[in-house]
């Protein structure tokens, strides 16, 4: 009988490790451990980078943060010629280069780039020159010329 106790302790022991250890691998997978990002889509890239707790982005699942500029700004920016993909990639590489106005310096983690390699952050950047955005209230993108004192 006490053998028997002993021995369905150890195995409850075992169980609840085997648990724990399913747990914190589950946990791992879906932080930014699991950054094998070449064959990942662009929206689980956002998803893995967590830019939807800042970031409004159409098309990737609860993205509707608004501590940053929703990035539809970006794919119009792009459509009005005034961001190349590599400025993007830059802008997601080193947030703090250069401020989107009316927002805060020093919030958007700067470690991006050893989370995600080249490849994947120009998957992310070329994925938000083409958002299913709305169309912008003015400054359309087939007149870059008419652009002045749009929205920024
Ligand atoms: C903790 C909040 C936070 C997270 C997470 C975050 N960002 Fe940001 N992001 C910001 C803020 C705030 C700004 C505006 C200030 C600045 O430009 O640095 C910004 C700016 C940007 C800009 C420049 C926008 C512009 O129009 O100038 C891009 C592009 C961008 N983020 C993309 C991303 C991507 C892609 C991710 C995920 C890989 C991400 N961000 C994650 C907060 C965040």
């Amino acid at each position: 009988m006490q053998r028997l106790a002993r021995v369905g302790r150890r195995l409850g022991w075992w169980g609840l490790a085997g648990w724990a250890l399913m747990v914190l691998a589950a946990c791992s997978g879906a932080g930014l451990g699991a950054a094998t990002p070449t064959e990942a889509s662009p929206e689980m890239l956002f998803v893995q980078g967590r830019c939807g707790a800042c970031h409004i982005i159409p098309g990737v699942a609860q993205a509707t943060g608004t501590v940053g500029p929703p990035l539809c700004e970006v794919t119009y920016a792009y459509a009005r010629g005034e961001l190349t993909v590599e400025d993007i990639m830059a802008d997601i590489a080193q947030p703090n280069r250069r401020v989107h106005e009316g927002y805060l310096d020093k919030i958007m983690p700067d470690d991006y780039t050893e989370r995600f390699d080249q490849q994947a952050l120009r998957r992310m950047a070329e994925y938000l020159t083409r958002l299913p955005c709305p169309q912008p209230t003015q400054a359309p993108a087939t007149t870059p010329s008419s652009t002045e004192g749009g929205a920024s």
